[in-house]
């Protein structure tokens, strides 16, 4: 057989097969509410609703052709949606209304694609991911702020000057600017460990965990040491997030009672505030959402805030249950960030993570993982809201990319949380949203039954763990390039197709800091 058959065969049984789906899809629209859908976007269906869109985005377009986003950036805002893919953001749109809504981020003026991969890695994790966009070199898989020549897990190499990767929070301080961070994570998670340390292994954020692989705390020091003693951590004027643990020892107990990951007996958190007091500097340390409302934030020039002891809870959760709104959500931490660090005259960098979308993901928990991302781009509203776009640059992105993807032909105003009905070999329903692999596979596959028969009371729930191919405890990053949004000063550099490591270098050049400040056309 030549091929142009073997074509016109296959699409004959598309076809074929696209008759008999509506045929069902008719049946069950009925057997669902009576009647079939009701029309909404009753305006969608009109030509001239179409023409006079594409006309706004026209005259949007030409007036920012025109515009000059030439000013200095005196400051620069970095939103990092953790783990938040192209299609994170896409099915976002539904959460919040309707594939036509917008996530605020999407409104900004350049969008760009950025690849993730590291040196040694097609698909990338936080860790390199991070050394590339902060501090514009490449590095290897779990490997923070230092660049390939180190291999993981090196007892010696990051500790050698030449290996270290100097990122954008060091120029900014350099050049008098403010530097601090906020996570939803632990502040000592690989993004946000990605502004101040220099490290062999992401997961080395106490003394305990560097004694584990064999190495010398003193020869590596752990991450939390790094916040607090290294050059650009213990310079940092705001770190907000959770991760009390690896501040404290194993045999003392945080403010809630949970007991701390160290074993070398220091108290980091302490020593932070004692080294604040010695340089007669205005210092605060905060652990719950009270305690920061209570901060006056314009006289406090020093802000550690660690609400938990491990990470933040998910927003959509904190929303759900009412103890867990004693815990800040992302855009307040984010606001109370940005108003310490406006009284700089000369400005400041502030990294903003919402890291939660990334651990959503990789448990299949597809709903928090949107409920995170509304949360994250509240955030970047708020930032906005507080800044100027005359002076402020902001650049949304991710790190890397997850392996959800968005399928069948769900209706338009059909929950993307739920099933569609289309026409499957085993005539059974699937989930619009999935996962090439992790631990929902458990929730779509069955010894017994095989593909389980999934129903719209099991999806509704929070807990429900979203269909796999592949059965994996945690489900991976995906490698696909992500998006990037600007807003501010020289948002322009942000469009086009280009390499992680050039968002360091275009946010240093739009802010004139650091070793890309005075490159000329
Ligand atoms: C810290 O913890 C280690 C091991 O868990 C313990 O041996 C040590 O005595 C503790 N240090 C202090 C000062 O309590
Ligand atoms: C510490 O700061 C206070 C208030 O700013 C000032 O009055 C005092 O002289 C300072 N002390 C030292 C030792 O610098
Ligand atoms: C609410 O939060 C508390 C404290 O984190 C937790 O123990 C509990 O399981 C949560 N309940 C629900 C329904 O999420
Ligand atoms: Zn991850």
């Amino acid at each position: 057989m030549d091929r142009a058959l073997i074509l016109l065969l296959l699409c004959g049984v598309a076809v074929w097969l696209s008759g008999s789906a509506s045929a069902q899809r008719d049946h069950q629209r009925k057997s669902g509410s009576g009647e079939p859908h009701p029309i909404k976007h009753e305006e969608e269906q009109k030509t001239q609703y179409w023409v006079a869109r594409a006309q706004e985005t026209l005259h949007a377009k030409l007036a920012e052709t025109q515009a000059v986003h030439t000013n200095v950036a005196k400051n620069v805002i970095m939103f990092l949606g953790d783990g938040m893919s192209v299609h994170t953001v896409t099915a976002t749109r539904n959460l919040l209304g309707d594939s036509a809504e917008q996530v605020y981020f999407e409104q900004f003026p350049y969008t760009g694609l950025s690849k993730t991969y590291c040196v040694n890695r097609q698909v990338a994790d936080s860790a390199c991911t991070a050394t590339a966009y902060l501090g514009g070199v490449k590095g290897n898989y779990g490997t923070i702020g230092i660049n390939a020549n180190v291999p993981r897990y090196s007892c010696d190499g990051a500790g050698k000057v030449e290996n270290q990767v100097e990122g954008i929070a060091q120029w900014a301080q350099e050049a008098g600017k403010d530097a601090g961070l906020v996570t939803t994570a632990r502040v000592t998670h690989a993004s946000p460990a990605g502004v101040y340390a220099h490290i062999a292994d992401r997961n080395w954020e106490n003394d305990w965990e560097v004694t584990k692989r064999s190495c010398d705390p003193e020869q590596a020091p752990d991450i939390a040491r790094q916040l607090v003693e290294g050059r650009v951590g213990k310079a940092l004027k705001v770190v907000l997030g959770g991760g009390r643990k690896q501040f404290i020892n194993t045999t003392v107990n945080d403010e809630e009672g949970y007991p701390g990951y160290r074993t070398d007996g220091r108290h980091l958190i302490k020593e932070w505030l004692a080294d604040k007091r010695a340089s007669n500097v205005s210092a605060n340390y905060v652990w719950s959402r009270k305690g920061l409302s209570l901060v006056d934030l314009d006289k406090t020039e020093y802000l550690l805030g660690l609400f938990a002891n491990c990470h933040l809870p998910y927003n959509g959760d904190r929303a759900r249950n009412r103890s867990q709104l004693a815990d800040p959500s992302l855009s307040e931490l984010t606001e109370a960030a940005i108003r310490v660090l406006q009284r700089n005259e000369k400005g400041f960098f502030l990294f903003v993570e919402g890291a939660r979308i990334d651990m959503a993901h990789h448990d299949t928990y597809a709903r928090r993982a949107l409920e995170d991302t509304a949360e994250f781009a509240q955030a970047v509203q708020k930032a906005r809201e507080m800044t100027s776009e005359e002076d402020t640059l902001i650049v949304v992105t991710a790190d890397h990319a997850h392996t959800m993807s968005i399928n069948g032909y769900p209706y338009r105003d059909q929950e993307i949380f739920g099933l569609t009905d289309d026409d499957t070999d085993d005539e059974l329903p699937y989930t619009i949203l999935s996962y090439a692999n992790g631990p929902g596979y458990k929730s779509a596959y069955s010894q017994a039954q095989g593909r389980v028969h999934l129903t719209e009371k099991l999806t509704d729930k929070t807990d429900f763990q979203y269909p796999t191919l592949v059965p994996l405890d945690v489900e991976s990053h995906g490698g696909d390039d992500v998006a990037v949004y600007a807003s501010g000063p020289f948002a322009q550099f942000f469009s086009g197709n280009y390499e992680q490591t050039n968002i360091a270098a275009m946010m240093g050049r739009a802010a004139g800091i650091g070793p890309y400040a005075n490159v000329q056309p």
